[in-house]
C-alpha cells in the first residue's frame, strides 16, 4: 500500500505543469509593428529604427516585428486585430479614422495646412496632442504622431483646373470629407485599401488619385498615371496606436524603454520624411515616365475655392475648436 502511495504521488508530481515565474522567463515579449506602405517610406524606415532601438533599449526583453506592406494587416483589419491583440502596433493615416473619431477628420479639410511645420505646429501643439487620446474611449492610444507629407494628385491628364477633374473616379482613403472634397469639383470617388490601389489604377477601376510622392514612387502609381499635379492639397501624416489596455498593463520598465525607442523613432522619422519625398519625387521625373505639373498662385488659388466649401459642412462635426486650432498653426506667430 505504502509502495503504491509513493508511486501515486510520483506521478502526479511528474503530471503537474511547471509554473515558472513570467519575470523569470527566458523568452523575450513579441512586439509585432503591422502597417500598409514599403519600408523606403517615411513610416517604413521609422518603423524600423523603432525595432532597432527597442530592441537596444531592451536587450532580451523584447523582439519587434515589423510587417510592411499589409503583410500581416491591411487597412480594413488593422484596427480591428489592434482591438483583438493579434498586433501591438500600428500606424494608420489620420484619414481612417472616421469611424472611430470625428475630431481628426480636421487633417482632411482640403487645404487646411499651407506647409508641414504648420502641420507639425499643430501636431505638437496642445489641440494636436488631445487628439492623441481622442479614440481612449474605444481602447486606442496614441503614443505619436509620424509624418509623411502633403497629397498630389495624379490623372490620366494634367489636373490644372478644378474643372479638369470633372467625371474622373479617385481612389481616396476612407474619408467622408476626402469624397466631399471631390464632389465639389463635380468628380466621384472610390475609396479603396492602399494595397488596392495600383491595381486599381491599372484596369481602370479608379482613374485618378491622390497620395504623396513617397507612397507614389513606392508602390509605382507612376507607372499607370500620365500626369501628377502639385497640389499640397492634404496632409497624409500618422497617428502611431496601441492597445490601451495592454499598454497600461505593460511592466514599467517595458514601457518606458518602449517609449523611449517611440520618441527617438518619431524624431527620425521627422527628419527624414521631407528628403524622401523630395528623392522620391525626383525619382518619378527621371524615370521620363510622366509629367509633373506645378501650380501659379492663381491656379492654386482656384482648387482651394473650389474645394473649401467641404470647410462648412464638417466643422461642427470635427470641433470648432479644433478646426480654428489647425488654422492658427499655419501663422507661427499665433503658435
Ligand atoms: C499610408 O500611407 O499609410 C497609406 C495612405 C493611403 O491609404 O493612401
Amino acid at each position: 500500500m505504502r509502495k503504491w502511495l509513493l508511486a501515486a504521488a510520483a506521478a502526479a508530481i511528474l503530471a503537474a505543469p511547471v509554473m515558472v515565474p513570467v519575470s523569470a522567463s527566458a523568452d523575450p515579449m513579441i512586439i509585432k509593428f503591422s502597417h500598409v506602405v514599403a519600408p523606403n517610406t517615411p513610416k517604413g524606415q521609422a518603423a524600423l529604427k523603432f525595432k532597432e532601438l527597442a530592441e537596444k533599449y531592451l536587450p532580451g526583453k523584447v523582439t519587434v516585428e515589423v510587417y510592411p506592406n499589409s503583410q500581416l494587416f491591411g487597412d480594413a483589419k488593422e484596427m480591428e486585430a489592434l482591438a483583438l491583440g493579434d498586433v501591438q502596433f500600428i500606424a494608420t493615416s489620420l484619414s481612417k479614422f472616421g469611424k472611430y473619431t470625428h475630431k481628426t477628420e480636421v487633417f482632411d479639410l482640403p487645404f487646411m495646412f499651407k506647409d508641414m511645420e504648420a502641420v507639425d505646429r499643430f501636431e505638437q501643439g496642445k489641440v494636436g496632442q488631445s487628439l492623441l487620446h481622442a479614440m481612449e474611449n474605444r481602447n486606442y492610444l496614441g503614443l505619436a504622431y509620424w509624418h509623411n507629407g502633403l497629397s498630389q494628385m495624379s490623372a490620366n491628364k494634367p489636373l490644372i483646373k478644378p474643372e479638369d477633374a470633372k467625371g474622373l473616379k479617385f481612389r481616396i482613403q476612407q474619408s467622408d470629407i476626402i469624397a466631399a472634397s471631390y464632389a465639389a469639383v463635380d468628380a466621384n470617388v472610390q475609396k479603396l485599401a492602399f494595397s488596392e490601389v495600383y491595381q486599381a489604377l491599372q484596369v481602370g477601376t479608379v482613374n485618378a488619385q491622390e497620395n504623396t510622392w513617397s507612397n507614389i514612387y513606392s508602390k509605382k502609381f507612376y507607372e499607370v498615371q500620365s500626369d501628377f499635379t502639385e497640389s499640397n492639397g492634404r496632409v497624409i501624416d500618422y497617428m502611431v496606436l496601441v492597445n490601451a489596455k495592454w499598454w497600461n498593463g505593460l511592466p514599467k520598465d517595458i514601457q518606458a524603454g518602449l517609449s523611449k525607442a517611440m520618441k527617438e523613432a518619431t524624431a527620425v522619422n521627422n527628419q527624414i520624411a521631407e528628403k524622401l519625398n523630395a528623392d522620391a519625387k525626383k525619382k518619378i521625373m527621371d524615370s521620363g515616365k510622366v509629367k509633373i505639373h506645378e501650380l501659379t498662385p492663381a491656379q492654386h488659388a482656384a482648387w482651394v475655392k473650389a474645394m473649401h466649401p467641404v470647410w462648412a459642412k464638417f466643422t461642427d462635426k470635427i470641433g470648432k475648436d479644433i478646426v480654428d486650432a489647425a488654422v492658427a498653426s499655419n501663422n507661427p506667430k499665433t503658435n
